[in-house]
């Protein structure tokens, strides 16, 4: 996306004196959250310090072939000491926010028991070194870090895990309540439930449909309970929600089977989760399907889905790309299948999509859905894989065309009514990509893995401008 030409006179009419100005810049909302989202393991790395335990994914990184090349997130981007410097590059770039996660076993390291004070220390000094450059929090309590003693226990299959997790959020609320009003319970369930469960892609590894159901499950219980935690601080004005993995659906024709066949996935990958937590229980074509596709869904016991829609607060939006679908052929578990992009659209360096309109549609499908409830987009972002030129600058205008294109994007929503409050750039620096290692950087701020070195990347300089300016061109 480039800024169009500016309108020129009419063939053979007089040059005009003044020049003719191009058109104004999509100006957002003031108070708007320009930031960007990291996670705990994706970037802190010294996982041995200060009494920190042992997480499913220190675990997962060590089974050969888990990881690509071996990779983990032993050093990651030194985050964990070099958080000053890494809020002082927020700052530079004119960020007004910051999501990160908290590592639950860095403050209770065994997943039950006592509490790590050099773990609780720790994330108060990050807290104070956002707030000092004037950075608000979001902080997220669980991005896929399980301690590995609960995992140990059956992980999110056991509805244990839920409770333990609400009594950490508890410690989280007790310890840095005073200086974080916002708040993400649970990264992704679905993801977490498909690729660590049912795939066996990320931790804890499983293959296990009925499992990844279960699990799915608890961790909605477990946002639901960790909110119920927060209310109970009685800080009023403190809020929970989920950042969910959002795809929006493309039919793969307009074919009643295939419009069928999306709206099935949908529940599958978006309803699934939305709807419980915003009160509406389980959708009951996805009920039927797991139940006829896992087994009878006797985990969901009485209450269950009162607590879980106690949290809604908010909607975090992870969106990355679409996903085609049309009906499946054939009698596998699913009626559906997703179908590879379409030719002729632009593709990231991962391969995935890049699709801005569906960000713009899937927001005002959330206010049409779920009116009156806040949203941020809680990530977005693109893997480019552009390093350092000759110059020592990164020119990844691609990743810039992204930005703009996805902020745009996001303009066009809240002109439609959309209440988005905040962006969230998945990433600040280039890190560590769970399965993937550190192939795919998703960076505004490029990291040399041998020096720890940060660029700043085109896309970063031109991301600070953006929030400088609280516009975007048009
Ligand atoms: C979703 C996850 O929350 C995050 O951890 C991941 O790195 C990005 N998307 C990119 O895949």
């Amino acid at each position: 996306l480039s800024a169009p030409e500016p309108a020129r006179s009419a063939p053979g009419a007089a040059p005009s004196a003044v020049p003719t100005p191009g058109p104004a810049p999509l100006r957002f909302p003031a108070g708007f959250g320009w930031g960007t989202s990291t996670s705990a393991y994706q970037v802190e790395g010294a996982v041995g310090a200060d009494g920190r335990g042992e997480s499913i994914w220190d675990r997962f990184c060590t089974v050969p072939g888990a990881v690509e090349r071996g990779d983990s997130g032993e050093v990651a981007c030194d985050q964990y000491r070099r958080f000053a410097e890494d809020a002082a590059l927020m700052a530079s770039l004119h960020l007004n926010a910051h999501r990160f996660s908290l590592a639950w076993p860095r403050i209770v390291p065994d997943g039950t028991g006592a509490v790590e004070r050099r773990g609780l220390d720790h994330y108060d000094r990050v807290l104070d070194a956002l707030l000092e450059r004037g950075i608000t929090p979001l902080v997220t309590l669980y991005h896929w870090d399980l301690p590995q003693p609960l995992q140990d226990r059956g992980g999110w299959r056991a509805r244990d895990t839920a409770a333990r997790f609400a009594d950490y959020a508890a410690v989280c609320f007790d310890a840095f309540g005073d200086r974080v009003r916002d708040w993400v319970t649970v990264n992704e369930p679905w993801i977490a439930g498909v690729l660590g469960h049912q795939l066996g892609l990320h931790a804890p590894g499983e293959q296990d449909l009925a499992g990844s159901v279960r699990a799915m499950h608890h961790l909605l219980l477990g946002h639901g309970l960790a909110a119920a935690a927060l209310r109970a601080t009685g800080r009023e004005d403190a809020r929970a929600g989920i950042a969910y993995s959002l795809f929006p659906h493309t039919p793969a024709s307009d074919d009643p089977a295939d419009l069928a066949a999306a709206h099935a996935s949908d529940g599958y990958v978006n309803r699934w989760f939305l709807d419980p937590v915003h009160g509406r229980g389980y959708p009951e074509d996805m009920r039927a399907h797991w139940e006829r596709a896992a087994g009878p869904l006797d985990f969901v016991r009485a209450g269950d889905l009162e607590a879980i829609a106690t949290g809604s607060d908010f909607i975090g939006v992870n969106y990355y790309t679409r996903r085609i679908v049309g009906a499946a052929t054939g009698d596998g578990p699913w009626p559906w299948k997703v179908e590879p992009g379409r030719p002729g659209v632009p593709r990231t360096d991962l391969d995935w999509e890049i699709v801005p309109d569906d960000l713009t549609a899937l927001l005002l499908r959330l206010h049409r859905d779920h009116p009156g409830v806040p949203l941020l987009v809680t990530e977005n972002g693109a893997v480019f894989d552009d390093g350092p030129g000759a110059d020592g600058a990164v020119h990844d205008a691609r990743r810039t065309a992204f930005l703009h294109a996805h902020l745009a994007a996001v303009h066009r929503a809240i002109e439609g009514g959309a209440p988005v409050e905040g962006y969230f750039h998945w990433s600040l620096v280039d890190n560590f990509e769970w399965a993937m290692g550190y192939r795919p950087r998703f960076g505004l701020v490029h990291v040399d893995r041998a020096t720890q070195r940060r660029t700043v990347k085109d896309s970063g300089h031109w991301y600070a401008r953006a929030a400088a300016s609280g516009a975007v061109p048009a």
